[in-house]
Order: structure tokens, then sequence, then C-alpha cells
């Protein structure tokens, strides 16, 4: 008897082995239909700052499971995707940059490309005119979606089965989740343009309007989530998901084809990193601008000691403005993607060089930007970009800025897919001098190539005091991306200032052209006024500049992590 229970019991441990391993793809529990978020948390095991309460929440959660910042950023972004349409996404592009706990620094490149058939005339008319309503909105504005490539190849740093990254998200998109009144104003608004530019009528059209604590449910995009899930990046960019996306092009006259999405792959690139007064900077390369704008802007202060000048003073601001404008004069110039145009980083940010654009600076007025061409009303609804900043108690520190361009990118959903395509062609120099939706020129380093990257303003960006993760910041805002983190930073490493004054005090913004400043509501009026005497220029006041997601390891090694306060952003650690 004895022998026959030790055999059965024998049988079962060999049949359990034999069984395969169920897949745990359980999500944490989050309650979607009731949740706040909070704008600044001081945690010891990790943090997460992004748009959304909700997003921040499933990455916090995995952290707790045993993910590391890469595993939860990661999440966060999937979760955007759903509870973020306007700029999570799955049909836009992005970029990280990390600091692995081993020391490494790495940037990785989803940017969205030029499909097959694009070409550098496609958005001039025959009467010779840019067309930007073609180049922004509908089909034919999507360049090729890099995201869902980057997330995957981001997946090697991670911890966790991509299995139980994704959970969340799909759950989120399946059994909903309540929105919040800015949400709310934001679908409300979209609603034309939605009729307009889809051809097949998406979820987020709606016959009475939009309100706060409504309930969407996204039961296609959480199909399209689960194929991810079972097969990989070939879950969208092969099989149903991509023939669902070719199918919609051809229906709206978009160009982007099942051999376009075949061949998108993701690229790690070397950082764009510098120092700045002992500090390491960790930043985008091209085809950000990023990155080497704010080493130019940087290293143009280094020397004049801003730090005495004080913040907001006349001579301060004065001296940012003519610093931004001088960096921005190089970008619509010289940068592209390197990849297809060979943009002299080393030159532009070279010491001697950076002296000598500061040469014609005048401390007493303003120095008038040489036109090209006319500068245009910027769009105020749109820069729709989002940040998050992830991390660890590993030593893992993750700046993640992804994009559709404008807010809900193209306005077009894939028909069954359930997700919204950008608009990122408008990135492009569609014309050379012709201004982008950010009111950005270019020419023949940002013409438009098949296969090529559209130059971008994202600055994913990292500081390292002695080598540890020190601040991981980034924000939305189009072109205003860099001068906010240029600001940012000053206000942190000369001014002194916390993160939660760094990121909410007033920002300001000047990009050669247009030739004026943009200032945000509170900016002072003193000095708005001192400027224009010395003859600057000021745009329409904006209520927002930005939504910077910043995290800062404190002096006792705690983690303080600060959400913007100009939108539902939201911070949360543990
Ligand atoms: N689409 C905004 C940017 O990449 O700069």
């Amino acid at each position: 008897m004895q022998k026959k229970i030790t055999a059965f019991l024998f049988l079962l441990l060999i049949l359990a082995a034999c069984k395969p391993a169920q897949k745990n793809t359980a999500a944490p529990a989050i309650n979607a239909y009731n949740y706040s978020g909070v704008k600044k948390v001081v945690a010891e095991n990790g943090a997460v700052v992004s748009a959304h309460p909700l997003a921040s929440k499933v990455g916090v959660e995995i952290l707790k499971m045993g993910g590391n910042a890469v595993d939860a950023a990661i999440a966060t972004q999937l979760a955007l995707a759903v509870v973020y349409p306007n700029a999570g996404n799955l049909g836009g592009g992005g970029f990280m940059v990390a600091r692995l706990s081993n020391g490494e620094t790495v940037a990785l490149d989803y940017r969205e490309k030029a499909p097959g058939q694009a070409h550098r005339d496609m958005y001039v008319e025959t009467d010779g005119k840019a067309n930007t309503d073609k180049s922004q909105l509908g089909h034919l504005s999507s360049g090729v979606p890099g995201t869902v490539s980057g997330l995957f190849a981001s997946h090697k740093y991670g911890k966790l089965a991509f299995e139980k990254l994704i959970q969340p998200a799909i759950e989120l998109a399946e059994k909903g989740f309540t929105i919040s009144a800015s949400e709310a104003r934001s679908l409300n608004y979209l609603q034309n343009d939605l009729k307009k530019y889809n051809t097949v009528t998406p979820v987020f059209v709606k016959n009475t309007p939009w309100k706060q604590g409504d309930t969407l449910l996204q039961t296609d995009l959480a199909n399209t989530l689960k194929r991810m899930q079972q097969k990989g990046a070939a879950g969208f960019y092969e099989g149903e998901t991509a023939r669902l996306i070719v199918e919609e092009m051809k229906r709206g006259n978009g160009i982007i084809s099942l051999e376009d999405l075949k061949n998108y792959q993701a690229k790690f690139r070397t950082p764009h990193s510098f120092l700045y007064k002992g500090y390491k900077i960790v930043s985008m390369p091209m085809p950000s601008s990023g990155g080497v704008l704010i080493h130019q802007m940087m290293k143009m202060i280094e020397e004049r000691n801003i730090a005495a000048m004080g913040f907001h003073s006349l001579q301060a601001v004065q001296l940012m403005t003519e610093v931004e404008r001088r960096a921005f004069a190089d970008r619509g110039e010289y940068m592209g993607d390197a990849d297809h145009y060979k943009v002299p980083v080393d030159m532009l940010t070279n010491e001697v060089y950076l002296q000598e654009r500061m040469k014609n600076y005048d401390p007493a007025k303003a120095t008038p930007s040489v036109m090209v061409q006319p500068g245009t009303v910027l769009r105020t609804e749109s820069e729709e970009t989002t940040h998050l900043s992830v991390i660890d108690k590993e030593g893992n520190a993750v700046a993640v800025t992804t994009t559709l361009n404008n807010s809900y990118g193209s306005r077009t959903v894939v028909g069954g897919a359930g997700f919204f395509m950008n608009d990122e062609m408008d990135d492009f120099s569609i014309k050379p001098g012709v201004p982008n939706m950010y009111g950005a020129i270019g020419g023949e380093a940002n013409a438009i190539k098949p296969g090529k990257r559209m130059l971008s303003s994202m600055t994913p960006t990292l500081v390292l005091k002695d080598d540890k993760p020190y601040i991981v910041v980034g924000t939305p805002g189009g072109t205003t991306i860099p001068t906010q983190i240029f600001q940012t930073l000053v206000n942190i490493l000369e001014f002194n200032m916390s993160a939660e004054e760094a990121v909410y005090k007033p920002k300001f913004h000047h990009q050669w052209l247009p030739d004026e400043i943009m200032i945000e509501k509170g900016f002072p009026l003193a000095v708005k006024e001192a400027l224009q005497k010395m003859g600057y220029s000021f745009s329409k006041e904006r209520s927002g500049i930005g939504r910077t997601e910043i995290i800062m390891v404190l002096p006792n090694g705690k983690f303080e992590a600060v959400a913007d306060n100009r939108g539902d952003d939201a911070a949360e650690g543990w």
C-alpha cells in the first residue's frame, strides 16, 4: 500500500511537471471607476509620474510585483495608450532615455518613419502651396508607427514577462474606466474631426456630450492589445492588426503599406550626453533635436553666472530668450534624421562655436531673428505629446516621451483596431521655409524621404550626479519641449529650486521664428514690459506650457516624484 501511495504521488509530481506552465497574467487590482491622483509623492522603493493617475498606478503596481523601472515604463505606456488617447499611443512613436542599474546609459528611438510611398513634395499642391491640412489631419498625415516596436525593444532590459506588463492595459480597455472632466472636454472638442477623418465610427464619437464619470470602453483596442500579448510585435506589425491599418489607409487615401509595417524597427542609439558644472546630462540624440538644443542652451549660459541674476529677473529671462533663439536658428538649418542627413552635432555643440554664437548677444536689447519666412500663429490645442518618468531602487531611471503629434494625432482611428494614428508627417519640413504646426521651419536636413524619421523636439532627459541618477525629467509641448527642459534644469541647478517649484513656475519660450516670446499665465508683467522696451515682441499669453513630469533623488536617497499641475497628471510611489 505504502509503495502504491508513493508511486501515485510520484505520478502526480510528474504530471504537474509536464503540465505546460500557466502564464500568470493577472493584472494588479486598480479601481478604474473610482480613482484619484496626487501631484507629489516621496517614496523609498520606486516612483512613476505620468499624464494619468491610472497609468501611474499601473506603473507602481508593476514595480511592486518585482518589475524594474523599464518594466514599469512599458506598462505605463501601454496603460496610457488606453486611458490617455490624446497622446498615449500604439499608433505613434517616442523615445526612451535610460540609465540602467549597471551604470549603462541607453537611448531608444521609436520615432515614426515616412512610408515607402512618401516623397519630398507630397504635401505641395500644383499651385506650389504646401497643404498643411493634409500633413496635420487624416490618413495621409501618418508616419509608420514606432511605439510598439519600441516597447518590445526596451523589454530586453525588463524583468517581468511582457504578457504581464500588457495585462493592465487590456483590462482598462476591455472593462473601461471613468473619464475626467478634462478628458470629457477634449473628447467633446474632437467630435467634428472624428466624424470628418474616420471611415468607421470610433468609440470616441457620442451623440450626447461626454461628461466626467462616463465610462470609456475600448473593445477593439483590447483585442489589438491581446494580439500583441499573444504574438509580440508581430501582433501589431503583421497579421490582423497590420491588415486593419492598411485597409484603413486604403479607405482614407493614406499610404502606409504592409511592407512599411513589417519593416519598422526601433533603434538603439548613443545618448546625447554632456557635462554641466559637474552634472552629467543624458538626453536624446537625433532624430530628436532635444539633446543638442539643451546642450547648446546650457553651454551658452554656463559661464554667465545666471544664478546671481535671479529667477525671472529681467537679465535672466533676456539671456535665456537669446540663448533659445540661437539654438532654434540652428535647429531649422541643420537638424534632421542623422541616418539620412549629416547633422554636424560636434560643430553645433563645440564650445568655441557656441561662444561665437553669443558674440552678437547684447544684454541691453533684443537681437532680431533673421527672417526666412514669416511665422504663423501657433495652434494652441496641439502639442499633444506625453512624458513619463520612472525610477526604481535598483538604480534604473527611465525617461520616456511619446507622441501622436497633434492632440489625438491625425484624428483617424484604425477601424476595427481602436487606436489613433499619428500626424507626425507634419514634423518634417513639408516645404522649405513653411512653418509646421509649431511654427518651426526647416529645409533639406528635415525634408521628407521614404524611411526617414521626422525631426522631433522630444527631450526625455536624465541628470546624473556622481554618475548616479539625480533627475528624471521630460515634458510634452512640441517645440517648447527643449526650452521647458532647459528652464526646469536651470531652475534646479542654478536657482536651487525644489522639483515642485521648478515645474510649477511659469515658463516662457522663444524659437527664433516666429520672432516673439511666448509666455505662460503668471509670468511677471513687469519683466514682460521691460523686455518690450528692449525690443521684444510677445505672442498671446498661454494658459499652460508643457506638462513636466519629474523625479528627483533627495539627499537621503528617497525619490521625490512631482506631476505637473497643468493637467490630470499624477505621481505614484511605494
Ligand atoms: N511631435 C512633436 C515632436 O516630436 O517634437
